[in-house]
């Protein structure tokens, strides 16, 4: 059985204003399964939001672009479809919900028009019977009196309220892979369980696939089967969420998942490792973390390691791995 979405050696560059093109994702492969939920970490700037806007089609025009790799969706490799197909396909089989609801939500226009619109572009439906499925998505994502609510405008909404009316609109159409980039980051911690909890029934009563971003490893550690750990713009660890947490393997992971006394300096553990994130730019011919690596070795500095298989489909990129028990990390 081919995997719902395939992405393979994935490579995104951005047009830089002196000429040249700067890498912002480098090799990157994964697969999601229909109904899997694959998390994906790592600090800002390591190419988590341009591998979701690589896959969704949406690199701003003129300024970024697929170099290299395929992506397929359901068999089809989406480099062969139109413009037109692919604005189909978002919304439809596959659709996004982005940090901040404003960059989606149109506040010129009520919930209502904005609801029925995505869900009338995308079915046969009637204006009649758009309303009808837009008032039952409101209700899904617990909106009180979604009835009153199709005539408000976004800005009448709370920052929870309009992240379950953008939830809503992605999942109106019951896609198949729902790319969720920082869903709730921008939400305080009540309103955050809520709206993962909805996350999670919504998955558990339509089987649709999530792709989930975000730098809070306790929403990983909750809704994610996999892992995708990033470090500057390529995958360093890939494993089940069990196996992640359980036994991590590349130094980066480790140093996130604060297991190493050193590396565990404060509460927000994705800027406690000490250093910079470099550029895949920079340079470096070794690891990219090789210069913020406490296990670091001479190979280290001088070649790239591969992502390498360590059994039951964990992979990491270090020279060092599998890490011994001296290190604390033994599987
Ligand atoms: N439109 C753009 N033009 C040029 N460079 C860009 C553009 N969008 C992103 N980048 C660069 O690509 C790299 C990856 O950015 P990306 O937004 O994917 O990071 P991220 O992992 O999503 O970070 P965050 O956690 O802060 O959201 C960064 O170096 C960023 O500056
Ligand atoms: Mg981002």
């Amino acid at each position: 059985m081919t995997a719902l979405l395939e992405v393979r050696g994935l490579r995104t560059t951005f047009k830089l204003e002196t000429g040249g093109e700067f890498t912002a994702v480098d090799g990157v492969s994964f697969s999601v399964e229909s109904g899997r939920t694959l998390g994906i970490v790592g600090e800002s700037g390591c190419g988590k939001s341009v591998t979701s806007l690589s896959i969704m089609g949406l690199l701003p025009k003129g300024q970024g672009r697929i170099a290299a790799g395929s992506i397929h969706f359901e068999g089809r490799d989406l480099a062969t479809l139109t413009p037109a197909e692919m604005r189909s396909l978002r919304g439809n089989r596959m659709a996004m919900i982005f940090q901040e609801p404003m960059t989606s939500l149109n506040p010129a226009f009520t919930i209502g028009d904005q609801l029925i619109e995505g869900i009338r572009c995308h079915s046969e439906l009637s204006p009649a019977q758009a309303r009808a499925h837009a008032i039952v998505m409101l209700r899904r994502v617990r909106i009180p009196s979604p009835e009153r609510r199709m005539d408000e405008y976004p800005h009448k909404l709370s920052g929870g309220m309009r992240q379950r009316v953008m939830i809503a609109m992605a999942l109106s159409c019951e896609p198949k892979l729902l790319i969720a980039d920082e869903p709730t980051t921008a939400l305080d911690v009540t309103i955050q369980a809520q709206v993962l909890d909805l996350m999670r029934t919504l998955r558990e009563e339509t089987g649709t696939a999530i792709i989930l971003i975000t730098h809070d490893l306790g929403v990983i550690a909750e809704l994610a089967d996999d892992v995708l750990v990033m470090y500057a713009g390529r995958v360093v660890e890939k494993a089940t969420v069990e196996r992640l947490f359980a036994y991590p393997q590349h130094p980066y992971t480790i140093g996130l998942l604060g297991s190493i006394p050193q590396m565990h300096l404060a509460q927000d553990r994705l800027n406690a490792i000490e250093g910079q994130v470099p550029t895949p730019m920079s340079g470096l011919a070794g690891c990219l973390f090789a210069p913020r690596c406490p296990f670091a070795v001479d190979a280290c500095h001088q070649h790239m390691p591969p992502l390498t298989d360590l059994g039951d489909g964990h992979q990491a990129a270090c020279w060092r791995a599998p890490l011994d028990s001296e290190m604390g990390t033994a599987p």
